[in-house]
């Protein structure tokens, strides 16, 4: 039986931890659920919030609608072939869970994504990145349930229309679909992908070169720069890095003559947002109850009190003074609802 709660608190729903009330919530752990709750909706003239692990959204105000929550789980192998597996994945499955889950296989694709907070369902939508790989790489097929249709869809990797930090989740299907399953290609033959940063640095630390060190190496790396949302809440990046001209990069490097990139196109490069931020002077600076985390300026942290109004004034703060200094606009990543 499906149990729609009223007046539920999503404190304990999103990692930073705001104590924000939905009018109606619910946990949907299979496809007849989710159809239920939907229909639920438009029964009830509810308008429906998709909310997968909470990582990566702000929620200034109370939501007057049905958040639906999906809890699919299951991991499991429909191709088997010499040099891959394909696995589909619930949307309910803890992101890390399923990375601990190909490395302790020995099958390699996910490993440099290690310890990435959140569900698997929200993989897709902002094809998540880190240290040099992203979902794109490994997802096949995305299945869901369109919202407007009530059927049952599945997209391919190019019709997911990935890019850094977005997908068609993101842009024309937005509010169209809940994703259930995802589907990865896991290589039995890893071929590492060490370039990023000092992950081979690490490695080098920790002994043989295979998925399980680069894990390793994943994990300790990010547990010495980015804070842990149990303990303190955050969204983990809170901007995108912004991709600008090269004219506007060597304005800058007339000033900043270390300014950190990474090449994009011919034309085109990408700056770490958490450089230009820190340069403003931000970082570790505490704003009332939210502030910049010391040792990562991407990450916006609620120092345990703060409301999302609070956060997104501190976000749109720290955007003008960006703008201001280098003429560069930084994009949100997290999603304010
Ligand atoms: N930097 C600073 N000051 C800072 C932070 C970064 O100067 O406070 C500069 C340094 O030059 C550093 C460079 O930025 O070498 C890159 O920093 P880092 O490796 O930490 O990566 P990032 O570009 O800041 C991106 C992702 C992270 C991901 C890391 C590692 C985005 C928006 N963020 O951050 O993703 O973990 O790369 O691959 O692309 C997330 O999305 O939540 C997230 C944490």
């Amino acid at each position: 039986m499906i149990d729609i709660k009223k007046g539920y608190s999503l404190k304990s729903k999103n990692s930073f931890g705001l104590d924000i009330n939905t009018q109606c919530f619910v946990e949907a752990s299979t496809l007849d659920s989710i159809s239920f709750s939907l229909n639920y909706a438009s029964y009830s003239n509810l308008p429906i919030l998709i909310l997968g692990g909470g990582s990566n959204v702000l929620f200034t105000k109370d939501y007057n609608g049905l958040v639906i929550h999906p809890t699919i789980k299951g991991i499991e192998v429909t191709e088997d072939a010499t040099d891959s597996i394909i696995v589909k994945v619930g949307a309910g499955v803890n992101w890390d869970h399923l990375v601990e889950w190909s490395v302790l296989k020995g099958l390699g694709g996910l490993e440099n994504l290690s310890l990435i907070p959140g569900n698997v369902g929200a993989s897709p939508i902002q094809n998540i990145g880190a240290y040099g790989v992203e979902a794109k790489d490994t997802i096949v097929k995305v299945e869901g349930l369109s919202i407007p249709s009530k059927k049952i869809i599945a997209l391919n990797n190019s019709e997911c229309q990935f890019d850094y930090r977005n997908s068609i989740f993101k842009t024309e299907l937005k509010n169209k679909i809940i994703i259930t399953h995802v589907n990865f290609k896991l290589s039995k033959k890893p071929t590492l992908v060490t370039h990023y940063g000092n992950i081979e640095e690490e490695i080098s630390t920790l002994g043989e070169r295979t998925v399980d060190t680069v894990r390793k190496a994943v994990i300790n790396i990010r547990k010495r720069k980015l804070p842990d949302p149990a303990e303190l809440g955050n969204a983990g990046s809170f901007f995108k890095n912004p991709v600008v001209s090269i004219e506007t990069f060597e304005k800058i490097k007339r000033s900043f003559e270390k300014a950190p990139s990474y090449p994009v196109s011919d034309s085109t490069v990408k700056i770490p947002a958490g450089w230009l931020i820190e340069q403003c002077g931000w970082k570790g600076k505490k704003v009332g109850n939210c502030g910049v985390h010391k040792d990562q300026a991407l990450v916006i942290v609620n120092y345990g009190n703060a409301t999302g109004s609070e956060i997104l004034n501190l976000a749109e703060q720290i955007q003008k003074t960006v703008l201001d200094q280098f003429s560069v606009e930084l994009e949100m990543e997290v999603n304010v609802v």
